[in-house]
Order: structure tokens, then sequence, then C-alpha cells
């Protein structure tokens, strides 16, 4: 009923705006009148947009004109919707249109067969819309075309062998669709392609040799299809190639040799296929690669030594196959190396010492192989490491205590090989170390005290040792720790009551000295709320229990007397809440910060409820004695709370003032009854009544909040710790982001990305994170990522998202997934947004951070108008709106690489 009205409205307005600008038709010669009332009865361009006496339509947004007037391109990409539907433009009146590029628009159904009578077309971009149908043949009309983008739509068929009279093609881009059958041979009569994507199809058969004919290729992608037979040898035609991608089909046959030709490679991606034989030493001909990945194949032999010498290797992943043979030491010339991922072969022999060399390392994964001997001390070279994972050898040996000199490391997976020996205090240096796992070693001493140093460790596994002595009570300072095992060992004395408090019993047992006895059993419900509430809850307790230090605040700060402003350099404070919140209302209100009032905890304090004289509630988020204490913290958070005063969203949290202490730091927030998206969404009821559109108004909520944080603040913010943990729901379960804690400031300069120390929670850092330390706002949308994918699961996403990264994995059905304590959407509206969620979603956790979309690119699809599904809601798979919008987000290059042509 609604939209029949909308509708109407806007045929009555089209029609009003028609008769004010009939006297501007009259006056125009009559081929530029049929352009002109083509344009206006299309419905593409809003009535407050056609109703302008004074210009004609060659100022229409996206309208543009040659010097005569005539109507040449139409350019009504991104986000702007068009009001009509595709069929309601009469393109037989736009003969002397070059650019037609209707990307990003919601336009549904089929390709209309009038497209083809535009012979002037150059370019033609209908990329990420919901086109469905054929690919009509008579595109082979269009012999100017130079760019043809239809990629991210439903189109299926198969690619018409037509489609090779376009002579005059650089870019074809047809991925992301449904297209079948094989690809065409005559796809070799192209010559002037330089970007070829088909990948993300369903396309079988072999790759035809004839794509050796494309000299002027520099891109070739066909990942994600179906194809199979062996790779054409004549691809080593293919001189001028400088990205491959065959990844994620069913290629068979070996690597063959002629690839060696293909010397301006520099990405080379076959992963996930089922190519077999050793890989050839050609392939050390390929001097400018810098990404070589053959992962998840069955790649046999020794990996030839002439990939040792590829010195501009950034990335090498041979994961997954059946390697053999030892790491040479010539591995030591991969200097440029930052990612190092050898997993699951059968590797034998020791780590040489010249690992040392790769001094750009950030991951090293070599888990799951048969390597022995010891960690080579010359490990200490590697002062960019990030991850480390060596699981699953027989590596034997102690652990060297260089490791503490890898300050950069967030992971340090050495579970199951033979260490033994003890863990060397120095590892107490790792501040930035979130997972430790040395879970089924040989391990025999006492677990280190200064293990309490970790104030970042989230994961921390040493269960099957042989750990002997007393759990040293410093395990309790570490305030990030949702993950303790140390069940298998010969520990003894009793376990710290502040580790009995926050992890089950389990965590200890299989310890015949340590005394396990429980004063009381807890109750179960809680016990198990405390399993899964992993981060929430445990830190409340910790950090409440630790609270301790404000009492030092107290006495320090009353001799003080603070003012409402700055007083000699140590005290700050800033009220600018009515003006009038006091210093001792705060302390009164709490009772000087006691217990009784700590509602709970974000990553970096602990919050309290208080009650103002004025009657007013307030939380304040008392910042960890730690931070307080690190000057450089003290520095930038002074600077970031001075930001955060100025910024005025509707969904950003407001800050009411703070107050800033050497010894103790708090900050007063407006109060959210409702508590944390996480703890809503884990509570049965509270879930329910969260429903479809309060979700979906939540998600879109962060959304433009995180958009204006990254693109409209005088000075981008990048928050790095966005989850359902920093999502505050208000009384009407509004979303409000929160926990600013680790946010950090974007110079405006081109060298706005930097490198930082890991925050966030985990299961929700993005996943770049793990092996470079380069934060940019990207880090925030792969983290919105996971918080939209919740919220419309119910839960974490786990699993999902690694299964989706894998282009090999299996398909979803995005119905399947939903929280099941809702019902189905059976409302149009709210399946379309839900639909529209999870395909934006899906984009932003892209592995890839060049692949996920802006905040603001999410922001104005919600803004936009919704496309209608173009299949019912219960057919819809992850993986078609996994490709929707790998093309929708590629579109953009697209665009900017032929900028040329559409002058
Ligand atoms: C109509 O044209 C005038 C004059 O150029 C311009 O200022 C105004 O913004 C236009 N109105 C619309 C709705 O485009
Ligand atoms: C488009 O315009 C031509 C020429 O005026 C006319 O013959 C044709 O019927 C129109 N097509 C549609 C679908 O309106
Ligand atoms: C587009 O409009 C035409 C005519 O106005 C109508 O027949 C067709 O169903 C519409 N298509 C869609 C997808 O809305
Ligand atoms: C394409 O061109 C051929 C001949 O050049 C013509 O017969 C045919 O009608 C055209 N098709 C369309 C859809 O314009
Ligand atoms: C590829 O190049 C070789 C010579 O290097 C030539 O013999 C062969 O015909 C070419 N193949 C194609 C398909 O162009
Ligand atoms: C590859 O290069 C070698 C020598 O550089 C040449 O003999 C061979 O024909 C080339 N192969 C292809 C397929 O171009
Ligand atoms: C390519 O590599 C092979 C084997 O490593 C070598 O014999 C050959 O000379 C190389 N070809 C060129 C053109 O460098
Ligand atoms: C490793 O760290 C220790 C201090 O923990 C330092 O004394 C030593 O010089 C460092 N080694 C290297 C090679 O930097």
């Amino acid at each position: 009923m609604m939209s029949i009205i909308c509708n109407m409205s806007l045929a009555i307005l089209i029609v009003i705006a028609f008769s004010c600008y009939n006297s501007i038709l009259a006056a125009l010669a009559p081929s530029k009148q049929s352009e002109a009332s083509a344009l206006l009865y299309s419905g593409w361009w809003s009535p407050s947009v056609t109703d302008n006496t004074t210009l004609p339509h060659c100022a229409w947004p996206g309208v543009l004109c040659d010097t005569s007037g005539s109507v040449n391109g139409i350019r009504l990409a991104y986000g702007y919707q068009i009001g009509g539907n595709f069929s309601n433009m009469n393109f037989s009146l736009l003969s002397t249109l070059i650019l037609l590029n209707l990307s990003y628009n919601g336009l549904a159904g089929k390709i209309p067969l009038q497209i083809c009578n535009l012979s002037r077309l150059t370019y033609l971009d209908l990329s990420s819309n919901s086109l469905t149908g054929e690919l009509p043949p008579c595109v082979q009309n269009l012999t100017r075309l130079q760019i043809l983008n239809i990629g991210g739509n439903y189109i299926s068929g198969s690619i018409p062998p037509e489609i090779g009279n376009l002579r005059s093609l650089t870019n074809l881009r047809l991925d992301g669709n449904q297209l079948g059958g094989s690809i065409p041979s005559e796809i070799g009569n192209l010559r002037s392609l330089t970007d070829l994507y088909l990948g993300g199809n369903r396309l079988g058969g072999s790759i035809p040799p004839e794509i050796g004919n494309l000299r002027s290729l520099t891109d070739l992608r066909l990942d994600g299809n179906q194809l199979d037979g062996s790779i054409p040898p004549e691809i080593g035609n293919l001189t001028s190639l400088s990205d491959l991608y065959l990844g994620g089909n069913q290629l068979g046959g070996s690597i063959p040799s002629e690839i060696g030709n293909l010397t301006s490679l520099t990405h080379l991606y076959l992963q996930e296929n089922k190519l077999g034989g050793s890989i050839p030493p050609e392939i050390g001909n390929l001097t400018c690669l810098t990404d070589l990945n053959l992962q998840g194949n069955r790649l046999g032999g020794f990996i030839p030594s002439e990939i040792w010498n590829l010195a501009s290797l950034t990335y090498l992943i041979l994961q997954g196959n059946q390697l053999y043979g030892s790491i040479p030491p010539k591995i030591g010339n991969l200097r440029s190396l930052t990612y190092l991922d050898l997993q699951g072969n059968q590797l034998n022999g020791s780590i040489p010492l010249e690992i040392g060399n790769l001094m750009s390392l950030t991951k090293l994964d070599l888990q799951e192989n048969q390597l022995d001997g010891s960690i080579p001390p010359e490990i200490v070279n590697l002062r960019n490491l990030s991850y480390l994972n060596l699981r699953g050898n027989q590596l034997n040996g102690s652990i060297p205590p260089e490791i503490g000199n890898l300050t950069s490391l967030t992971y340090l997976l050495l579970q199951e090989n033979e260490f033994d020996g003890c863990i060397p205090s120095q590892i107490g240096n790792l501040e930035s170390l979130v997972n430790l796992n040395l879970r089924e070693n040989r391990i025999d001493c006492a677990i280190p005290s200064k293990m309490g140093d970790l104030r970042d460790l989230q994961q921390l596994d040493l269960s099957s040792n042989n750990l002997v002595g007393e759990i040293p009570v410093e395990l309790g300072n570490l305030s990030s720790l949702y993950y303790l095992d140390l069940h298998n060992n010969s520990l003894s004395g009793s376990i710290p009551n502040n580790l009995r408090a926050v992890f089950p019993y389990t965590a200890f047992l299989g310890n015949k000295d340590l005394n396990q006895f429980h004063e009381t059993q807890a109750p179960k419900r809680r016990s198990s709320i405390i399993h899964h509430m992993t981060v929430f809850i445990p830190l409340a307790v910790i950090s409440c229990i630790v609270v301790g230090s404000c009492f030092l605040f107290r006495r320090a700060t009353k001799t003080e007397q603070p003012e409402t402003t700055e007083k000699n350099g140590n005290f700050l404070s800033i009220w600018n809440y009515d003006g009038r919140i006091a210093y001792e209302d705060i302390i009164d209100a709490t009772e000087d910060f006691d217990l009784k009032y700590c509602i709970g905890t974000g990553g970096y304090g602990s919050v309290y409820r208080a009650r103002l004289p004025n009657g007013k509630v307030v939380a304040l988020k008392k910042l960890h004695r730690l931070e307080a204490e690190d000057p450089s913290f003290d520095k930038s958070f002074r600077n970031e709370v001075k930001h955060l005063t100025e910024i005025r969203h509707r969904s950003i949290i407001k800050l009411h003032g703070f107050c800033l202490h050497r010894r103790c730091m708090f900050l007063v927030y407006e109060y959210m009854e409702n508590g944390s998206l996480f703890c809503a969404l884990r509570d049965d009821i509270e879930a329910v009544e969260l429903d479809w559109s309060k979700r979906v108004n939540l998600v879109q909520d962060t959304a433009h909040a995180l958009s204006y944080m990254h693109h409209d603040c005088v000075q981008p913010i990048v928050h790095r710790d966005i989850s359902s943990n920093n999502i505050l729901l208000n009384s009407k379960m509004q979303a409000f982001v929160s926990d600013f804690g680790t946010a950090r400031l974007l110079g405006h300069d081109s060298s706005s990305n930097f490198i930082a120390n890991i925050a966030g929670t985990y299961g929700y850092i993005a996943p770049e994170l793990a092996y470079t330390l380069v934060v940019n706002e990207k880090c925030d949308v792969y983290s919105f990522g996971v918080v939209a994918m919740e919220t419309m699961m119910g839960e974490h996403p786990g699993d999902i998202i690694s299964i989706l990264l894998t282009s090999s994995g299996e398909d979803i059905m995005l119905h399947k997934i939903l929280d099941r304590r809702l019902p189905f959407p059976r409302e149009n509206s709210v399946a379309r947004s839900i639909v529209l969620i999870v395909s934006l979603a899906l984009a932003c956790l892209s592995a890839n951070p060049k692949s996920r979309p802006t905040m603001k690119q999410v922001s104005e699809a919600f803004l936009a108008r919704k496309s209608p599904l173009a299949k019912p809601f219960h057919e819809i798979s992850l993986a078609q709106l996994r490709y929707v919008n790998r093309s929708r987000l590629e579109g953009e290059s697209t665009e900017a690489s032929s900028g040329q042509s559409e002058e």
C-alpha cells in the first residue's frame, strides 16, 4: 500500500515537472527535444532536479553533453538511485551516447536490447545491479566499446561467442554473475584487451588456448569458477601480464613451465585447484613477482631452489600441498618477504638460521610439517614479526630467550612440539601478545611470574606440559585474558583467587597437587554465562577487584582541589554537561568508585553508573591504572578526548566530560539503559525484543556513525575496537558507538596509515593485523562487518567468515544463518534490508583491506533506495551476495583506469 502511494506521487510529480519543462523543450532543436524527453520520461531524475526552468537537461546530475548540446554520456553511478526502472528509458532516442555508467543503482530486470543500438558507445558499465537474464548476443553491434563491465549482477546463460566482435574492448568484466557454459574461444579475438575478469561465475570447461593471443593483457582473473583441464601453455605468450588469478577452480595437470615467460608478472594466484606435479623451476624467472600463492593444490616434490631467488617476493604461500625436503639457507635471500606460509606440507629438517635475514617478515607460519631441531636464536632479528606459528612439528630444545625481543608479536603458537626446558621469562616483554599457546610440549619449569606483564594477552594455553610450582598470582593481572588453560601439568599450591573467580575449574584439572577446592560451587547458570561471555564479564570482575587504585587517586586529588580548568599541568577537566558537573558530585555519587556502582567493563576500563544530584544518570568510565600511568598513552588520550568532545553524531555516545590525572582517569558519558549489544544478543529475552527492524536500524546507525568518524570529522578518527561490546543500546534499543579508548586520529596527509600496537577485541580484528600493524579505517570496516553479521545471526559469525574467505568453501543459504529466535523475515522491506546488510557485511569482511568498501559507501548504500530482491529470500545464498559485492567495489577502479575514454 505504502509503495503504491509513493509511486503515484512520483508519477504526479513527473507530470508536473514535465509541464514546467515543456516550454524549454519547445525551444530546442528536434533531435535535442527527443533526447530531453527520453531523459525526462525515464524517471531517473527526481522531480526536484527536472523541475528547473532555467537550465536544459545538460545540467542535470550525471548528464554529459557535447559542445553542441547533444547528450553523449550518462553517469549515474554509486548510490545515485535511479528513480524509475531500466525500461522507462527510451534508448533509441539517445543514439549519440558514448558513455553509459549505471553501476550500483539497484537496477533489476533484463539488459534492454535497445542498448545494442547505441552504436557510438565506448563505455558501458552496468555493474553491481540486480540484472537478470542473459547477456544479449546483440552487444556484438557495439563495436566501438572499449569498456564493458556487467560484473556483480545475476546474469545467467553463457558468454555469447559474438562477444569476439568487440575488437576495441580493453576491459571486459563479467565477474560475479551466474554465467555458465565455457569461455568461448572467440575471446581470443579481443586483442586490445588489457583486463579480463570472469571470476566468480560458474564457468566450466577448460581455459581456451586462444587466450594466448591476448598479448596486451595485463590482468587476467578467472578465479572462483569451475574451470577444469589444465592451464594452457599458451598462457606463456601473455608477456604483458602482471596479474594472473586462476584460484578456486578445478584446474589439474601441472603448472606449465611456460609460465616462466611471464616476466612482468607481479601477482600469481593459483590456489585451491587440483594442480599436481612439482613447481616448475621456471617460476624462478619471474623476477618481478611479489605475490605467489599456490595454496591448497596437490603439488609435490621439492620446492625448486629457483624460488629462493625471487628477491621481490613479499607474499609466499605454499600451504596445504605435499611439498617435501628442507627449507634451504637460501631462503635468507627473500629479504622483502613479509608473509611466509608453508604450513601443512611435509617439510623436514630444521629451520635455517638464515631465517633471521627476513627482517620484514610479519607472518611466519610453518605449522603442521615435520620440522625438527630447535628455533634458531637468529629469530631475534625479526623485529616486525607479528604472527609466529610453529605448531605441530617436532621442534625441540628450549624456547630461545631471544623470542622476548620480538616485541611486535601478537600470536605465538608453539603447541604440539617437543620443546623442553623453561618458558623464558623474557616472554613477559612481548607487550603486544594476544595469544600464547605452548600446549602439548615437555616444558618442565615453573610459569614465570613475568607473564603477568602481558597486558594484552587474551588467550593462554599451557596445558599438557610438565609445569611445576605454583600458579603465579601475577597471572591475575592479565586483564584482557578470557581464555586460560593450565590443565594436565604438575602445578601445585592453590589457584589465585582472581583466576578462580573468572575461569572454569576445567582450566586447572589434571594438576594433582593443585588445590582444586571451591568453597561453594558456583550456581550453574552463572558459570555458563561466564563461559560464554568471554571478554565482558571476566574483565568486569577482574577490574572491579583491582579498583583499589582509585583510593590512591582520591588521596592525591583531594589535596589538589580539582577545578574545572587545567591546573598545574597535571589535572585537566572539562565539564561541558550542563556546565555544572563537579568532581565532588562524581565522587559522592559513586561513593568513591565503590564496587557496587560498577556495571561492566570495556577494553580499557571499568564502567560505573552514577546518579548526579540533579537526578541525571551518567556512565563513568574509569581507565585501568596501567594505561593511566603510561605517559605516551596520556598524551594521545588527551588529544582524542579533545576531539571526541567535538563529535556530534546521533549514534556516537555523548561525552559529557572527563577527568584526566596521572594516577587515574575517568570519562563521563551519557548512560545507556540497555547495556551492550553483546549482552543483548546473548539474552534470549532481549534478543527477541531486538526484532528485525530494530536490528536493521542498529546496524545502519552504526554504519552512519563510523562513516561520520572516518569521513566527516575535521580529522578522521579510526575507532580500532568496534565490537558488539562497544555498541551500546539506549532505552529504545537504538545503537550508540562507544569506547574510544583505543581510537586514533588519522592525519590528512597521504601517510594516513600508521603503525600501532594491535588493539581491538579478538574475533573482530581485521586479519591483516595478524601480519601487518598498519592501521587505517579499513580495520574498522572489517570489525563493522563482524558486528553486522553478529547482529543478523544472533551470535558471532565465527567460522562463517573463514568458510567464505576461501573461494572453495561451501555455499550457505542466507536464511539458514539468521537468528532463529526471531521469526522468518516475511515483510518485504525487512528482507531487502537484511540482504543488503549481509551483502555489505560480507564485503566488509574481505581478507584484502582494499576490497572492503569504505564506511561512506556502506552508509550511502543504506541511505539509497533498496533494490527489489532478484529472487525469493529463501533462495539467496551467501556466495551470491559475496560476489555481487566484489564487483560492486572493484567497479570503482575500472572507471578510474579508463577515465581518458570518457572525455
Ligand atoms: C536550478 O538551476 C539553478 C540555476 O543554475 C540552480 O541554482 C538550482 O540549484 C537548480 N535547481 C535544482 C533543483 O537543481
Ligand atoms: C522510443 O522512441 C521512438 C522514437 O520516438 C518511438 O518510436 C518508440 O516507440 C519509443 N519506445 C518506447 C518504448 O517508448
Ligand atoms: C519497469 O517498468 C515497466 C513499465 O513501466 C514494467 O513493465 C516493468 O515490470 C518494470 N520492471 C521492474 C523490474 O520494476
Ligand atoms: C546489429 O547489427 C546488425 C547488422 O549490423 C543488424 O542487422 C541488427 O539488427 C543489429 N541488432 C540490433 C539489436 O541492433
Ligand atoms: C605462443 O607463442 C609461441 C612462440 O613463442 C607460438 O609458437 C605460438 O603459436 C603462440 N601461441 C599462440 C596461441 O599465440
Ligand atoms: C618462452 O620463452 C622461450 C625463451 O625465452 C621461448 O623459446 C618460448 O617459445 C616461449 N614460450 C612461449 C609459449 O612463448
Ligand atoms: C628460465 O628458467 C629456466 C630454468 O630455471 C632456465 O633454464 C632458463 O634459462 C630461464 N629462461 C630465461 C629466459 O631466463
Ligand atoms: C634482546 O633484548 C635484550 C633485552 O631484553 C637486550 O639486552 C638484547 O640486546 C636484545 N638483543 C638484540 C639482538 O637486540
